[in-house]
């Protein structure tokens, strides 16, 4: 059988956004964005697997699938809720207008319509693709609403109200929430919305939740870093204030990244067994590899650590979950647990001016900021960013604390203050730098 340690791939080809994640019944679930024909991204299904601790996964298969002509083309991104001892997952169902006549799995021009479907599991383990399956929003017809295309990934939750489904849409080239409530989580109507220049031009995967006396939105805004580079669409968040009684929302400060590297898309939040608000986002790989020891074959697409979403005096904090973090008990002397596919973590602190190399991958501090790059263990095609930085970190030091994994650098500095993740072609042995403390599973 399959198993992950710490960062969930897919069993086989393609995996792109986390969906559904929650802690039910005694476990993790963890579903996401699966195209299981080839390591590229095609008709969705959701794939899913289990983990007792956000540290070790088990892949269960394919849950989710197109069976119905409102979602013949895709079960894209989604939520879960328990409801009366059940597992609802909320997602968006496609339907291609025309499908490409030389690839099914993609639409002519991209032409689509979205619904918003429901699929009810009694247990987290079964799911009946034709019995359990419905719509429980239509196509958007009125696009003083939305858009009847890119309206997409409900988050749903319950309170005392009932429930409240977000989605991510655009209209006039502008990304928007639109917010519906529910008594019941099948009957919706349309609530209010929210728009802003600060959505990008789309939105996709919004989230939003108490933290602190506030709120805090996350999203991911296509073209929000709109200068040729890739990505352009990034993972953001900002503090916000929302009325749950009229579903108004107002974002109190900028759109930040969420991290650094801006290889992280389309986070999901969920709260831990303890009751915290932890995270896990999709990490884009430039292709497809096959270097799994396991025989997986060809597979492109990663998730990140789970990472803590914590409010510190004024600001949001992006800790390593201490799950993740405890698992690291052998000490290591140098990288070489990467060679065969173990990973490792690496303690530290820098001053002004010093830099570490771990295998290729240099990490310094300069001018106050955090530098990644990865332009000697990065092979994907022109236009990558190689170099990243985190704003100035201020007053308070810079410590480190990084995990490596052959395809993924994430380094948390001063214990999440900031996050700077990077996809990586693979790493070697070598570690040149100020004392480090390393670690392996
Ligand atoms: C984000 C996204 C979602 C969509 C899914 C399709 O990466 O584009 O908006 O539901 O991926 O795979």
């Amino acid at each position: 059988m399959i198993r992950d340690d710490l960062h969930l791939r897919a069993p086989g080809n393609w995996l792109n956004d986390p969906n559904g994640f929650i802690y039910y019944k005694g476990e993790y679930h963890l579903f996401y964005q699966h195209f299981p024909y080839a390591p590229r991204w095609g008709t969705m299904h959701w794939g899913h697997a289990v983990s007792p601790d956000l540290v070790h996964w088990k892949h269960l298969g394919v849950a989710l699938f197109p069976t119905k002509d409102y979602d013949q083309n895709g079960v894209f991104s989604g939520t879960a809720l328990e409801a009366d001892g059940a597992l609802r997952l909320y997602y968006s169902a496609v339907r291609y207008l025309q499908t490409d006549g030389e690839d099914i799995h993609l639409a002519a021009g991209d032409r689509f319509e979205t619904s918003q479907a429901l699929v009810t599991s009694p247990d987290g383990r079964h799911f009946d693709n034709w019995g359990d399956k419905r719509q429980v929003l239509p196509v958007l017809t009125d696009p003083a609403l939305g858009d009847r295309k890119d309206t997409r990934d409900p988050r749903v939750w319950r309170d005392g109200r009932g429930y409240c489904m977000l989605l991510g849409s655009t209209r006039d080239g502008t990304g928007r929430v639109l917010f519906y409530r529910s008594g019941d989580g099948l009957r919706w109507t349309y609530a209010n919305q929210f728009a802003s220049p600060a959505l990008g031009r789309i939105l996709e995967c919004p989230d939003l939740f108490p933290l602190g006396e506030g709120w805090l939105f996350l999203g991911s805004p296509m073209w929000s870093t709109d200068d040729g580079l890739t990505y352009p669409h990034q993972a953001m968040y900002a503090r916000a204030d929302f009325d749950p009684e009229t579903c108004r929302l107002s974002l109190n400060g900028p759109m930040t990244f969420l991290d650094w590297g801006l290889d992280l898309y389309a986070p999901q939040t969920a709260l831990d067994r303890e009751g915290r608000r932890v995270f896990i986002g999709w990490m884009r790989m430039p292709g497809p590899v096959d270097d799994a020891p396991d025989g997986r074959g060809p597979w492109n697409g990663m998730m990140s650590l789970p990472r803590l979403v914590e409010r510190r005096g004024d600001r949001v904090c992006f800790p390593v979950h201490p799950n993740a973090a405890a698992a690291f008990r052998r000490p290591a002397a140098d990288l070489s647990p990467l060679a065969e596919y173990r990973p490792v973590r690496v303690r530290t602190a820098l001053r002004e001016g010093e830099a570490l190399d771990l295998g290729g991958y240099r990490v310094s501090l300069e001018g106050g900021r955090i530098i990644g790059d990865r332009s000697r263990v990065f092979d994907g095609p022109a236009g990558h960013r190689l170099t990243a930085a985190t704003p100035a970190l201020g007053e308070g030091g810079c410590d480190l604390d990084i995990f490596l994994d052959p395809h993924l650098v994430e380094i948390f500095v001063n214990g999440g203050q900031y996050v700077l993740s990077h996809v990586v072609h693979g790493l070697g042995a070598g570690l040149a730098g100020p004392r480090c403390d390393l670690s392996t599973l």
